[in-house]
């Protein structure tokens, strides 16, 4: 078991949640997207343009040195500036994204339960999520109680219950 810490996410991890959403933009295989052409995408951006806002949340996951090497967030939308994943206002939508090396040894289901105990403790009752189809990530979700309630576009909008 590769050794690993979780934290809250604060105002001065803007920068490493920015390479976090550029990993989960380019989630497919070979997928290279630059980096400045995501984070000149608002439908990108709109997850964590003026981060830290009140209402956001969000646990960084620490390598054994304290290195950054993932992290999962939420943030809520308006029901008039509605994000991929929204279902309504009051539903906060998360975003995830593991470094490379770092993928396939627990960080990012590990960061998924930390975030939505978080969301629970805050007093939501759902959490949100946009994926596409293809991506692995879609059975971690299903494993950790989210569910499809709309598909449109090549993508599912899940729904975790939180109580
Ligand atoms: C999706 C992502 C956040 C998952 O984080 P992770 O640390 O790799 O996931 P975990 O190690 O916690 O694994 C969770 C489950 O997924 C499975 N899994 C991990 N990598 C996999 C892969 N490449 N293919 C298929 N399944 C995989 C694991 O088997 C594990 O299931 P298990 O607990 O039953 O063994 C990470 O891989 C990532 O950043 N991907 C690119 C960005 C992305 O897709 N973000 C989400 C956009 S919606």
């Amino acid at each position: 078991m590769v050794a690993f810490s979780i934290r809250a996410a604060g105002p001065a991890d803007g920068g490493f949640l920015a390479d976090m959403l550029v990993e989960a933009a380019n989630w497919r295989a070979g997928a290279t997207r630059p980096r400045p052409v995501i984070l000149a995408d608002a439908t990108h951006t709109a997850y964590l343009t003026g981060w830290q806002r009140p209402a956001d949340r969000g646990v960084v996951a620490l390598d054994p040195e304290g290195r950054p090497v993932g992290a999962a967030w939420y943030r809520l939308f308006a029901a008039d500036r509605p994000s991929a994943g929204f279902v309504a206002a009051g539903v906060p939508e998360l975003i995830i994204g593991v470094r490379p090396l770092w993928r396939a040894q627990g960080v990012g289901r590990a960061l998924l339960r930390a975030l939505a105990e978080d969301a629970r403790s805050g007093g939501y009752a759902r959490l949100a999520l946009s994926v596409e189809h293809g991506n692995f990530a879609h059975d971690l979700y299903r494993s950790e109680g989210f569910a499809i309630v709309a598909t449109a576009g090549g993508r599912d909008t899940m729904v975790r219950r939180l109580r």
